[in-house]
């Protein structure tokens, strides 16, 4: 993607240059050539010409059409995240990145990925707006309080590349980065094993998930007072007021935090709220559990 980024860059970047050039030129070249002088005291005035006008107005449409065509086709690339990409989740705080892998390590201002596979980073902050920026990866993301976005990357070169916060987010923001340490898949594999606290993200959230008893609504077969969320990511849900959706990353964070707000047809509105006991590390793992409940499906139907 870097090299896509850097050519229409270099292609904006000329189209200016060359602009500049021909009207500065231009500038100086009719400065001297129709200067007021003893044969020539006054201007000639002249009104119109269509085909001057015309060339004018072809000429930056089209320029500006490529640009608009050319960005509009990396942007789709880019907000579009390939599937069986490598999901890793990143909190931010004043002034930090917590960041989360789903076999259970955990780290502060670095980030460890392999290459070979594209990476989706799943993001929220606890605070204010920060802005997940790896220049030499060519993205850039927001990270929004109270929801989550999301952006992806695939590191082709083992090394280590900056990570800054690119949204002014207090009196430290410029201290706000760290590393993203790219590696070969195996001595990735050797990072992961070594940092591991023997707990995936998805061990985790399920134990959450008993802790504050979901699974006493939610149960895994149906028949609860709450839906069964066996295979909920990515599926289309009925809402009772006659609304569907599709269940992404942030319609599971709306309810647990605030229940109320979709509520699925057939169910009452009987769940209480998580806002306050829970942590947005914690969401995040029982979003990991509940993703994990679909692959459990989808291996038992195949
Ligand atoms: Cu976080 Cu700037």
């Amino acid at each position: 993607m870097s090299g896509r980024v850097d050519m229409l860059y270099f292609f904006l970047v000329t189209v200016a240059g060359l602009f500049s050039i021909l009207i500065f030129g231009l500038v100086f070249y009719f400065a001297l050539r129709y200067h007021r002088s003893a044969r020539n005291p006054v201007a000639k005035q002249i009104h119109g010409s269509l085909g001057l006008e015309i060339v004018w107005s072809v000429i930056p449409l089209s320029l500006t059409m490529i640009m608009f065509g050319w960005g509009a086709v990396l942007f789709l690339r880019n907000a579009r995240t390939p599937p069986g990409s490598l999901e890793i989740y990143v909190v931010a705080k004043q002034w930090m990145w917590k960041i989360q892998h789903t076999e259970g390590a955990r780290e502060i201002n670095e980030l460890h990925v392999p290459t070979g596979a594209p990476v989706r980073l799943v993001m929220t902050s606890e605070d204010v707006i920060h802005s997940f920026y790896v220049p030499a990866f060519r993205v850039k993301q927001d990270v929004m309080p109270g929801r989550y976005t999301s952006m992806w990357f695939q590191p082709t070169q083992p090394g280590k590349y900056h990570l800054f916060c690119a949204e002014y987010c207090g009196n430290q923001h410029s201290a706000m980065g760290g590393w993203v340490h790219v590696m070969e898949p195996a001595e990735y594999e050797q990072w992961l094993a070594g940092g591991a606290t023997g707990e995936s993200m998805a061990t985790a959230g399920q134990a959450l998930f008993e802790r504050l008893a979901c699974s006493s609504c939610h149960k895994a077969e149906g028949g609860g007072r709450g839906p069964s969320l066996e295979g909920l990511l990515g599926r289309k849900v009925q809402l009772d007021n006659g609304q569907t959706i599709v269940a992404d990353e942030s319609y599971v964070r709306e309810s647990i935090l605030n229940p109320r707000a979709k509520i699925v047809a057939g169910y009452q509105p009987l769940m209480p709220t998580f806002q306050g006991q829970v942590s947005e590390e914690q969401i995040l793992q029982l979003l990991s559990y509940i993703k994990s409940l679909k692959k459990a499906e989808r291996t038992t139907q195949q």
